[in-house]
């Protein structure tokens, strides 16, 4: 029997990570969760989303029985972890921001973290750069606006160059004649507006995508076997508000191997 994996994010960004967990473990049986209903997280008040989101969790997990779940979400993911594993006995997999990777690779030393203002100013994400970053000038960025800009942009709305610049251009800095070389992508929304992030950035730099890691990390802790060329299982979407899907984000859903519930 092939495994049941419940990915969950507050929208449709988390399929950056399932798109590599699909690569990664074609058979597994996916349930993607988007919480529509509570998008978007970047704003919310801590102690409300931790709530919300374990609240949201347990009635899927009682409803869906998933053998293990992906939270791909960092807003949720920086929060939310010791709670669900101290409530349910199944796996965990989060989505945190890359910033050890980030770290380790950068030649200037200085490394940008694009988020949401949530994950910004979370304790893990501070302990994540003391431990691991300590040696480098790290300016972190909290948007609210680039989570529903990547969501209006995967729907095909048109969005303002300016718009996406605005958000992104505080991560670009220069600290005694060192500019920032990587950018830490510490939501899941924003690899899908990467090309227009890479056309828009003041100068080039490399960008720190974790879904290929998160989906090594599902690999290994499920003990699963990695088989990139099996058929792809069908697998569904669903919405929390238990609206039907927009029209919109039916071929998205597609491209994943997902039918809309
Ligand atoms: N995709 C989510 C993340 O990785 C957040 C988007 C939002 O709901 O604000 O942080």
């Amino acid at each position: 029997m092939s495994i049941r994996l419940l990915v969950f994010d507050s929208g449709v960004g988390g399929l950056s990570v399932l798109k590599e967990i699909r690569r990664r473990v074609p058979t597994a049986d996916i349930l993607y969760v988007a919480d529509d209903a509570a998008f978007p997280y970047g704003d919310w008040e801590d102690e409300p989303l931790k709530a919300h989101v374990v609240a949201t969790i347990g009635r899927l997990i009682a409803r869906e029985a998933p053998d293990a779940v992906v939270i791909a979400c960092n807003t949720a993911s920086t929060l939310v972890l010791p709670a669900l594993r101290a409530l349910h006995a199944i796996p965990f997999v989060g989505t945190v921001p890359a910033i050890k990777p980030a770290a380790e690779t950068t030649r200037s030393g200085v490394v940008g973290v694009l988020s949401t203002p949530g994950t910004m100013r979370r304790d893990y994400t501070r302990a994540l750069i003391r431990d691991f970053a300590a040696s480098c000038h790290v300016r972190l960025v909290g948007s609210s606006e680039l989570a529903p800009l990547a969501e209006a942009a995967m729907r095909g709305e048109p969005i303002e160059d300016a718009a996406i610049r605005f958000e992104i251009e505080p991560a670009f800095i220069e600290v005694e004649g060192r500019r920032t070389d990587k950018i830490v992508l510490a939501c899941t929304h924003y690899p899908f507006l990467l090309d227009r992030l890479a056309a828009l950035a003041p100068w080039p730099v490399d960008w720190i995508d974790p879904a290929d890691a998160i989906a090594r990390r599902v690999v290994s802790l499920l003990g699963l076997t990695a088989a990139p060329d099996a058929p792809l299982a069908p697998g569904t979407a669903q919405l929390t508000s238990g609206k039907p899907w927009p029209s919109a984000l039916l071929p998205v859903l597609a491209r994943f191997g997902l039918e809309p519930r």
